[in-house]
């Protein structure tokens, strides 16, 4: 038995969150000690249900604790990623019969499970960051408690998604994304352009290796990516997209990280056009490293790794259609 890691997956569950969630539900190197809901590209009651799905097919429904937490950014109204990801899960349902969340808020979760072993758990956060800045104001000691923050989300001097200068996650909820570039956190970055755009998509024929899985992961894969692939190929992507689950397979095996940096991230709040732009500095412009910008990784591994998870063999435990 590798050694494990013992993480949070703070998520807005949709398309790539839920293939992230099965890294960490199935890898054997995680230690998934909850999973944590934050608003992002759906309606929060969908990604929830995303959530349970998830679990299902892993064939872990209940095993894992959810959290709920933050229902909108800290001050600006939610925007939703409804455009690209339909429903995030590919119009999957099953009956939800006793899938109830924990009662205990997503923020006190953080705050708990970091406090109850100091310096050791990673967090996960492949969602707007309003989860993690409002634990960060909340508990003074959340940021030393906390082993690494891994965070999807900006690019690196280069294009955005929801706007030509920002990614989403940091679009919808810039106040909570700068708080957490400023709390001192150990942080990781997995930046969208250019790094997801050229090393973590998925071509036709990749797809096609997934679907000849046949596996239930495999199944739900192909159903779950399938609007966000549309979505994809109408703004020239060729293929689906997959930084949540590079996040969390980063964690799980650095040595498919090839390259990465220091640099000195901090977020646009107040720019008319910029809203969310995350500005990297890469060393040369006199301004304290805060963060290890991935710029590189091995690309046939990540593929290879998340293939190979696809593959595991797992008994849903409920039914879904
Ligand atoms: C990020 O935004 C979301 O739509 C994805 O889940 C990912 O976390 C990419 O910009
Ligand atoms: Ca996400």
């Amino acid at each position: 038995m590798p050694e494990t890691t013992p993480l949070v997956i703070d998520t807005d569950t949709a398309q790539d969150d839920c293939i992230a969630l099965l890294a960490g539900l199935l890898d054997p190197r995680a230690d998934l000690r909850a999973v944590t809901m934050v608003a992002g590209n759906v309606d929060f009651d969908h990604q929830v249900r995303n959530a349970h799905l998830t679990c299902n097919v892993a064939g872990r429904l209940g095993e894992v604790p959810i959290h709920l937490g933050c229902r909108r950014p800290m001050v600006r109204p939610w925007e939703s990623a409804e455009n690209v990801h339909g429903d995030g899960a590919g119009g999957l349902t099953m009956d939800l019969t006793g899938c109830e969340p924990e009662p205990e808020h997503a923020v006190d979760a953080l705050i708990r499970l970091a406090a109850e072993n100091p310096g050791e758990l990673s967090i996960v956060a492949i969602g707007p960051l309003t989860n993690i800045a409002t634990a960060v104001v909340k508990d003074p000691d959340f940021v030393r408690n906390v082993k690494t923050l891994y965070v999807m989300g900006g690019s690196n001097n280069a294009r955005g998604n929801i706007t030509a200068a920002a990614e989403f996650n940091f679009y919808v909820d810039p106040e909570a994304a700068k708080t957490v570039f400023a709390a001192g956190f150990e942080i990781v970055v997995v930046p969208w352009a250019p790094l997801t755009l050229d090393q973590a998509v998925f071509d036709q024929p990749k797809l096609d290796e997934i679907a000849a899985l046949a596996t239930p992961l495999a199944d739900f894969f192909t159903k779950v990516c399938a609007a966000t692939l549309e979505f994809d190929r109408s703004v020239g992507i060729d293929g689906t997209t997959h930084p949540d689950s590079l996040t969390a397979a980063v964690l799980l095996h650095p040595e498919l990280v090839t390259r990465s940096a220091r640099y000195h991230v901090d977020v646009e709040t107040a720019g008319e056009l910029t809203r969310g732009y995350a500005a990297m500095s890469w060393g040369v412009h006199g301004l304290e490293p805060n963060a290890t910008v991935i710029e590189e990784i091995d690309a046939p591994a990540f593929y290879a790794y998340i293939k190979n998870l696809l593959a595991t063999p797992t008994t849903p435990v409920r039914e879904m259609a």
